[in-house]
C-alpha cells in the first residue's frame, strides 16, 4: 500500500514549506543542519521499510529519547517510582519552560516530555556511573531498532553540555525539591549523550513499529517492553509529544509521535506501522515543520489517524 514513489512525491511537496522553517542552533552544533534536507521511511509489521528523500542522512534523537528512555526507566522502576517523580499532564507550554515548576505543587514536573520532566526520567536510569548508565540506555536502543551499531555523536552531546544553562538550571531546580538527587553535572552528561544518540529515519522507523506494536517485535515474536509501557509511551506521544502543538497535531494528523529539535520525528500507528522522519526546518515550537507536513499528507493519504 505505500509506495516509495509516492512517498518521494510527498517528499517534493513537503520540502516546499522548508523556507518557512529555521533548524534549531540554540544547540550550536544542530546549527550546521540543511533546513531543505527531509527523509521519511515507514517499516510495516512484516518487517518491510519504505523509505525516501536522502534516507542516509543520521539525525540525532535530541526530545525522541525521552519516549525510550521513559520506556526503560518504566521497565526498570515500575509506574509507581517514575509518576512519583514526574506527572501525566500536558502544560501547553514550551518544551524548556520552568515556568509551572513553581505554579503547580508539589514541584515536580508535569510531564516526562518537557525537558524538566525528561531529565527527572534520565536521573532514574539505573546503574553505578555515567557510562554504565548509558551503555544501558544504548543498548535498549539497538535492541529496539535491530540494529547493534546505533551510536551517539560525541560532538553533538559535547556541544549541548557546553551551553545547555536552562536545562542547568531545571536540574538544581528539581534537586532542591528533591525530585533529583544526583550530581548536576553528572545528570547533564548523560543527558547530553542520551540527546545525541544517532540514527537514520529507517532505525526511527523500525522503532516506531515496536511502539505500535505493543512492545512486541512481530519478526522475531520478542516483548521488548511490556504491554503496559508501550500503552503509556504513546499516550504520552498523543498528549505532550508535540509539546504546545499536541492538540493541533492530533487534529490534523493523529498519529501518536514525537519529535526532536533536530527535525527527527517518531511516530506509531498502532497495529499498522511505525514511522521515522528527518527534516531540520523546523516551526517555532521546535518540531519539525517539513516532516509534519509530510505526516499529514500521509495520514490523509491512507487514513491513519487513531481518531
Ligand atoms: O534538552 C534539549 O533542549 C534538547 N537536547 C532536546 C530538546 C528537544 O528536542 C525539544 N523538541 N522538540
Amino acid at each position: 500500500m505505500y509506495t516509495k514513489s509516492e512517498l518521494e512525491r510527498f517528499v517534493e511537496q513537503a520540502k516546499k514549506y522548508a523556507r518557512y522553517g529555521k533548524v534549531a542552533d540554540y544547540i550550536p552544533a544542530l546549527g550546521k543542519a540543511d533546513p531543505n534536507d527531509l527523509s521519511i521511511a515507514i517499516c510495516t509489521p512484516d518487517g518491510n521499510v519504505i523509505d525516501a528523500g536522502d534516507t542516509t542522512h543520521k539525525v540525532t534523537l535530541q526530545s525522541i529519547s525521552k519516549i525510550i528512555a521513559l520506556a526503560l526507566v518504566l521497565m526498570e522502576r515500575g509506574e509507581q517510582e517514575v509518576f512519583r517523580k514526574v506527572g501525566m499532564e500536558p502544560t501547553g507550554d514550551p518544551f524548556n519552560s520552568i515556568a509551572k515548576l513553581e505554579e503547580v505543587q508539589p514541584a515536580k514536573p508535569l510531564n516526562p516530555m518537557i525537558n524538566a520532566g525528561a531529565l527527572a526520567v534520565t536521573h532514574m536510569i539505573a546503574g553505578a556511573s555515567v557510562e554504565e548508565r548509558f551503555q544501558r540506555l544504548l543498548q535498549f536502543v539497538r535492541k529496539l531498532a535491530g540494529n547493534p551499531t546505533i551510536t551517539y555523536s560525541p560532538e553533538v552531546a559535547q556541544s549541548e553540555f557546553e551551553t545547555a544553562f536552562l536545562n542547568r538550571s531545571l536540574c538544581y531546580f528539581l534537586k532542591q525539591h528533591g525530585i533529583i538527587n544526583e550530581d548536576v553535572e553528572e545528570l547533564m552528561d548523560l543527558y547530553t549523550k542520551q540527546c545525541a544518540i544517532e540514527m537514520t529515519c529507517d532505525d526511527l522507523a523500525r522503532i516506531g513499529l515496536i511502539f505500535a506494536m505493543d512492545g512486541r517485535n512481530p519478526l522475531t515474536g520478542e516483548q521488548i517492553m511490556p504491554l503496559d509501557v508501550a500503552r503509556i509511551c504513546k499516550t504520552f506521544m498523543v498528549t505532550c509529544g508535540m509539546y504546545n502543538a499536541s492538540g493541533e497535531f492530533a487534529i490534523k494528523i493523529g498519529i501518536p509521535a514525537k519529535s526532536g529539535v533536530s527535525g527527527g520525528i517518531l511516530a506509531a500507528v498502532p497495529g499498522r506501522c511505525g514511522i521515522g522522519i528527518f527534516g531540520p526546518a523546523l516551526d517555532e515550537k521546535g518540531n519539525s515543520l517539513t516532516g509534519m507536513k509530510l505526516l499529514e499528507l500521509l495520514s490523509k493519504t491512507y487514513s491513519l489517524s487513531i481518531f
